[in-house]
């Protein structure tokens, strides 16, 4: 597929077979699992600090259906700058992508698996969309040396596009990031739900500090038509 379009940087999508393992396990620790809210806000409980991640992250990676997945690569010098991990659920098949999360010794993960947990509630996009066929876009993480150049919006629009081509006919999203809320509005995104962090399990945890939220700071449940 072609680049996104302005990027000052050469890039080149890919599937993650073209990417090396090791690479897109370095960056999804350095950028999504350092550097999401909800992550960091956790970073104080036990497994908090962005090295501790590495063992759930090396199998979210794997998890997650690689045919409606996107790479980014630097086209000069090969680097991954960004990955968008997506999984397909269907009613008989319900995606199971985030279960590492779940499963891992890192509190501070299982904290932030069960805030999205908690966010996507009894919502059932099946009922509520009248779809029998979902695309769960997961995790974006972008090298921090690459952000602000419209990779994560590319990566989503790509996947959104492998999506439709195997027959998805919905989207679901947890954005816990105003600028990801932001890009999903581009993509014709809704909002469907708001979770304040100070309104959920993270409230009367110890060691989060929800002291610097306000009730914009939280996870939307986004999810567009397709
Ligand atoms: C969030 C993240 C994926 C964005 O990646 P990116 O490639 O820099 O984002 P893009 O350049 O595609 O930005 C798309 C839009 O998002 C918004 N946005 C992204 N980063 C922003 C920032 N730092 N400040 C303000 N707006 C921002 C803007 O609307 C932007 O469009 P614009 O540049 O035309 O205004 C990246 O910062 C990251 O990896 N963060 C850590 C992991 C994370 O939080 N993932 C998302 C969890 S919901």
């Amino acid at each position: 597929m072609e680049n996104g379009g302005e990027n000052t940087v050469n890039i080149k999508y890919c599937s993650l077979e073209e990417g090396s393992l090791k690479e897109i396990e370095d960056l999804v620790t350095e950028s999504f699992a350092k550097d999401e809210n909800t992550l960091k806000l956790c970073r104080s409980c036990e497994g908090g600090q962005t090295e501790d991640h590495r063992p759930w992250v090396k199998k979210i990676i794997t998890s997650h259906d690689w045919s409606v997945s996107r790479l980014a690569v630097d086209a000069a010098t090969g680097t991954v700058a960004g990955v968008c991990l997506c999984d397909m659920s269907t009613l008989d098949q319900p995606t199971r992508a985030l279960e590492p999360m779940a499963q891992t010794d890192s509190e501070a993960c299982r904290l932030t698996a069960a805030f999205l947990h908690q966010l996507e509630g009894d919502y059932n996009p099946f009922k509520a969309l009248g779809v029998d066929k979902v695309l769960c876009l997961n995790m974006v993480g972008v090298d921090k040396r690459y952000r602000r150049q419209g990779i994560s919006l590319e990566l989503r629009r790509q996947c959104l596009e492998l999506a439709r081509q195997q027959g998805c006919q919905a989207v679901v999203n947890c954005a816990t990031s105003p600028f990801t809320r932001k890009a999903l509005v581009k993509l014709g995104f809704e909002r469907v739900k708001f979770l304040p962090f100070t309104q959920s399990v993270l409230a009367g945890v110890e060691k989060v500090d929800l002291s610097g939220c306000g009730p914009d700071d939280g996870g939307a449940l986004m999810v567009l038509r397709l």
